[in-house]
């Protein structure tokens, strides 16, 4: 029997990056949004005793290293179940290396349907631990909604949900390595740092305008000029079209900009996608 979920995106309202530890892992202070942009995942069991994963995008792993494989190994090990044939059918629709936890959420997806198939299903708190070995983004992709995540992402604290609102993501046409932007972030001297508590205080009160205007990511001042201009063009876009605030999401490239109006972002998004094609219209969720 296949078994079907939604693996929504997520972006970062903000994004501070506080320290480094000795194992090169960053100290992070992020307020994480799940929107309505899905990749599907559909988790069908095979006699072949192996993975195999199989997406719309030819260019992604289809074994081992796929993310949603190694969910899936991970949760078997920690539930001590023999490792199982498993076909994973992943529709992509989030953009690849995009700043929206793509990989991430497919591998949040797997876990949490491998749990709802299970007779004796593991605690939230549990599958928490597992999701910490996949990656840094997991742990908050598994819980989704409105969340403050520190630590190195994994110390969550769930938020009111975001007040109703249209959020417009553009993804410029580079691709901007992670461990690469970390490597940067750790050479510059950041100026700048988001009021997270005011964000947070924003959230807490259904205060949408208080949420745009607090829109900040530290690893936009690590971006190379040239991808710098370019975020920072279409920022000023979305602005210019009505947006109440625009920032970029995670390590990016993808610029959010949160629009009231589904006109205004109806209206940036026919603006914007004839240069950029991956850009989206998105509710938060
Ligand atoms: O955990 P994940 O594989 O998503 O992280 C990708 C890369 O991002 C890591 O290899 C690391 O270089 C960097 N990273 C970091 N600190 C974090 C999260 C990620 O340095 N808190």
């Amino acid at each position: 029997m296949a078994d079907t979920a939604l693996a929504f995106a997520k972006i970062n309202l903000s994004l501070d990056v506080l320290g480094r530890r000795e194992d090169g892992y960053h100290l992070l202070k992020m307020v994480m949004q799940s929107v309505s942009l899905a990749d599907q995942i559909t988790l069908t069991a095979s006699d072949s005793q192996r993975i195999h994963v199989e997406t719309n995008l030819h260019y992604l792993p289809t074994g081992e290293n796929n993310l949603a494989a190694r969910a899936a190994r991970h949760y078997w090990a920690a539930t001590g179940q023999p490792p199982q044939g498993l076909h994973v059918k992943i529709q992509k629709k989030i953009p690849v290396c995009a700043g929206l936890a793509g990989g991430s959420t497919d591998g949040a997806a797997v876990l949490r349907l491998l749990n709802q198939q299970a007779k004796d299903p593991i605690s939230p708190e549990k599958l928490r631990e597992i999701s910490e070995k996949i990656g840094a983004d997991v742990p908050y992709c598994v819980m989704g909604g409105t969340a403050l995540a520190e630590g190195t992402g994994e110390i969550l604290t769930p938020l009111a949900p975001l007040p109703d609102c249209h959020i417009l993501l553009c993804k410029p046409k580079f691709s901007q390595p992670t461990p690469e932007l970390f490597a940067r972030i750790d050479k510059v001297k950041i100026r700048h740092r988001p009021d997270t508590d005011g964000m947070v205080t924003a959230i807490e009160a259904g205060d949408l305008e208080g949420v745009a205007r607090r829109l900040f990511n530290v690893f936009e001042e690590a971006l190379q000029p040239r991808h710098h201009k370019t975020v920072q063009e279409i920022k000023s876009t979305m602005i210019d079209a009505g947006a109440l605030g625009a920032s970029m999401s995670g390590s990016g490239p993808t610029v959010l900009g949160i629009f009231t109006s589904e006109a205004g972002a109806m209206d940036c998004h026919a603006r914007l996608s004839g240069q950029y094609p991956d850009t989206f219209l998105t509710r938060p969720v």
